[in-house]
């Protein structure tokens, strides 16, 4: 059969790192686009070179936003174009200037891969993956923010590392907007079943809360410029590869919501089915008073930014 076409829209830090993963787990052909057009060739080129000694085969090519054409009948789209936070910025502050390059970039996805699953990446998360699907008029289920399962691994890494145990065992769940008010649902997360309050005291606990809500800052803070790429790319290659291999994974997503939790006509992020089908279907859980509470508070922030979001 034919191979299926990534394309990668924004071939920066989290764009050159998701071409790297797509080539290597031989997701699909990739191709990557940039407004800068040398940086997105001279990246594919180089992973090109990795080929041979990284044996992977499927193609990576690269092409300028002059030209959308490159992205023609790609089955993912993943778009990260827009500015990265710099030091003490919050993801709010890059609205305006990431707007624009989420309105121009989601016309020509909508022109020239009208059938893509499309995966936002570009903050301020909630509000641009609302703008792609308005430009777009792409069906609910086709367009969906990565946010959650970065929020989650970063979760999941600080109960590893203070519980002494893989991240990989630690299962956790992130609700709301990818801001620094989400709501880590500590009562359905677990290291393999068993409670994490069962593992960690409380303090213990508040302190990873606090330190998962304010992860990507933390990162900013670090490098000085720019923001975290590794595990924001890792998150939105496993939605792709979800899609991409029908898995049916369950994956906290910023989904479109039509009353579920409350919540109607705002992208949020919720656990999610994620197969074939894309975003098959949202999983309530149930909430109590304090989790309601929170969540709330979060989805107020959303609002407040997509009514800002002037179309
Ligand atoms: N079309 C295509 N590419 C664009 C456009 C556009 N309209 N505007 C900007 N770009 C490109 C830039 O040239 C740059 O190469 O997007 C790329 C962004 O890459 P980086 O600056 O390295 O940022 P990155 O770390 O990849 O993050 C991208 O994701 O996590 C979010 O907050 C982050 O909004 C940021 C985005």
């Amino acid at each position: 059969a034919q191979r299926k076409k990534i394309a990668l829209i924004g071939a920066g830090q989290i764009g050159g790192t998701l071409a790297l993963l797509a080539g290597q787990k031989e997701l699909g052909d990739v191709v990557l686009v940039d407004i800068m057009e040398g940086v997105a060739k001279g990246k594919a080129l180089d992973l090109q070179e990795t080929r041979g000694v990284g044996k992977w085969d499927v193609d990576v090519t690269g092409g300028g936003t002059t030209d959308y054409s490159v992205i023609r009948d790609a089955d993912v789209c993943i778009v990260t174009a827009g500015v990265p936070r710099k030091p003490g910025m919050s993801r709010e502050d890059l609205l305006k200037v990431n707007l624009d390059a989420i309105t121009k970039v989601a016309h020509g996805i909508k022109q020239y891969a009208p059938n893509a699953f499309v995966i936002v990446i570009t903050n301020p998360l909630d509000s641009m993956v609302y703008a792609m699907y308005k430009v777009t008029g792409f069906p609910k289920n086709r367009v969906v923010g990565m946010a959650g399962v970065l929020d989650t691994a970063r979760f999941q890494y600080f109960v590893g590392d203070a519980a002494g145990v893989s991240p990989q065992d630690v299962q956790a769940m992130v609700l709301g907007g990818h801001g620094d008010d989400m709501v880590p649902l500590l009562r359905y997360s677990s290291v393999a079943g068993v409670p994490l309050t069962r593992l960690l005291d409380k303090a213990r606990l508040d302190a990873i809360v606090e330190r998962t809500r304010k992860g990507g800052g933390e990162i900013v803070a670090l490098l000085g410029t720019g923001s975290a790429f590794y595990a924001p790319a890792a998150a939105a290659i496993s939605m792709a590869e979800a899609y991409l291999r029908d898995k049916k994974r369950v994956l906290p997503c910023s989904a479109l919501l039509e009353g579920q939790y409350g919540v109607k006509g705002l992208f949020v992020g919720v656990p999610v089915v994620i197969g074939a089908g894309g975003v098959e279907r949202v999983l309530e859980v149930e909430l109590n008073d304090d989790e309601r509470a929170m969540l709330q508070r979060s989805v107020d922030s959303v609002k407040k930014s997509v009514a800002e979001t002037k179309l």
